[in-house]
């Protein structure tokens, strides 16, 4: 299986480079810059379950010639319209794209784009990072990725996929409830980024104040109700779970979100969270802890931007 991953950043360098561990068929799609360090340094990875400097193909986009039969979309949501762009030549008659994003509007713009029949549902559990040096810093013990088909015709394609990660060195699942899947993930994660992107610090920091699981526990809920909204019930166990897990005394995680705050990036935030709102009021659910996460985060990218203009 030729497998093309587009980005060879935090998600798509840790999983791809794993892939290639394996000796899978692995070309990286990058841009000039990552792909001289690429063929400098090769691509590096820190990881608890082993480091590993490999040699890896890349390529640029202009150099595309073949449709691949797998394509690992791991791009930030704001380089979604430029990496749809750039992976066509790759997308033929029988290519598959499992994208690793966060939230779901993506997966919208593959369908339209390519066709429902090529786009899986994908995510994954992960905390890496790509350092200046251009290693891929792995930061916990956990490493997942789960993915499934958006429509019936797309179980035995998966089934190429659960042979190829189940020689691979990460967790992988195979899910035949991909959407729901993709609500909890987004529910967490959404929650996670506004609180810490709110109160600048890390969820035990927000336990511990005296109104601070009440915020938690109010914009968990936003989510909860616009995932049922558009007909997926997340379950009692699991929003219990995640509240506990969000308020526990040792929480000690952030957001990948606050980090690219605090080291003044680029933030996802119309597609974690903007999306949610907008979804939110489509569906006439009151946001009031997702409308203020989004305005601080707009009036953080606007301010950044006027500085940078
Ligand atoms: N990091 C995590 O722990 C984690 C965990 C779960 C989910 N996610 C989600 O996964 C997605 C990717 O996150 P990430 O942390 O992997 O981001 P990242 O470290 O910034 O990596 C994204 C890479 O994509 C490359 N890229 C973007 N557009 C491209 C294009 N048109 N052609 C070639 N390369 C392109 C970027 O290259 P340039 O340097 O050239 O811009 C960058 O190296 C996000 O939606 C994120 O929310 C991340």
């Amino acid at each position: 299986m030729r497998i093309l991953v587009l980005g060879a950043g935090g998600t798509g360098g840790y999983f791809g480079g794993r892939l290639v561990e394996t000796g899978a068929d692995v070309t990286f799609l990058v841009r000039e810059r990552r792909a001289g360090q690429l063929a400098k340094e090769g691509l590096r990875i820190e990881s608890p379950f082993g480091n590993a400097e490999l040699q890896v193909k890349s390529l640029t986009a202009d150099r595309i010639d073949t449709p691949y039969d797998l394509i690992l979309l791991s791009c930030k949501a704001y380089h979604l319209t430029q990496a749809l762009e750039d992976i066509a030549p790759a997308v033929g008659e029988g290519t598959l794209i499992l994208p690793l994003l966060n939230g779901m509007a993506h997966l919208d713009r593959l369908v339209e784009r390519f066709g429902s029949s090529k786009v899986l549902g994908g995510l994954c559990h992960l905390a890496v990072t790509l350092t200046g040096e251009g290693v891929v810093q792995h930061m916990s013990k956990l490493h997942r990725v789960t993915y499934g088909p958006l429509e019936e015709g797309q179980k035995a394609r998966c089934a190429e996929i659960e042979a190829l990660f189940s020689e691979a060195g990460f967790d992988s699942k195979c899910s035949d409830r991909i959407r729901n899947d993709l609500w909890k993930k987004w529910a967490l994660l959404a929650t996670l980024a506004g609180i810490t992107c709110l109160m600048r610090s890390s969820m035990d920091a927000v336990a511990a104040t005296e109104r601070g699981t009440s915020y938690t526990r109010a914009m968990l809920e936003e989510c909860v109700a616009i995932a049922g909204a558009e007909g997926f019930e997340l379950d009692e166990k699991f929003v219990e779970g995640t509240y506990g897990f969000l308020t526990h005394k040792s929480a000690v995680q952030t957001s990948s979100m606050l980090r690219d705050i605090q080291n003044d990036a680029e933030v996802e935030a119309d597609h974690i969270i903007g999306d949610l709102v907008a979804r939110g009021d489509k569906a006439g659910i009151e946001t009031p802890m997702l409308d203020m996460a989004y305005c601080h985060l707009q009036a953080y990218v606007a301010t950044r931007e006027a500085r940078k203009s």
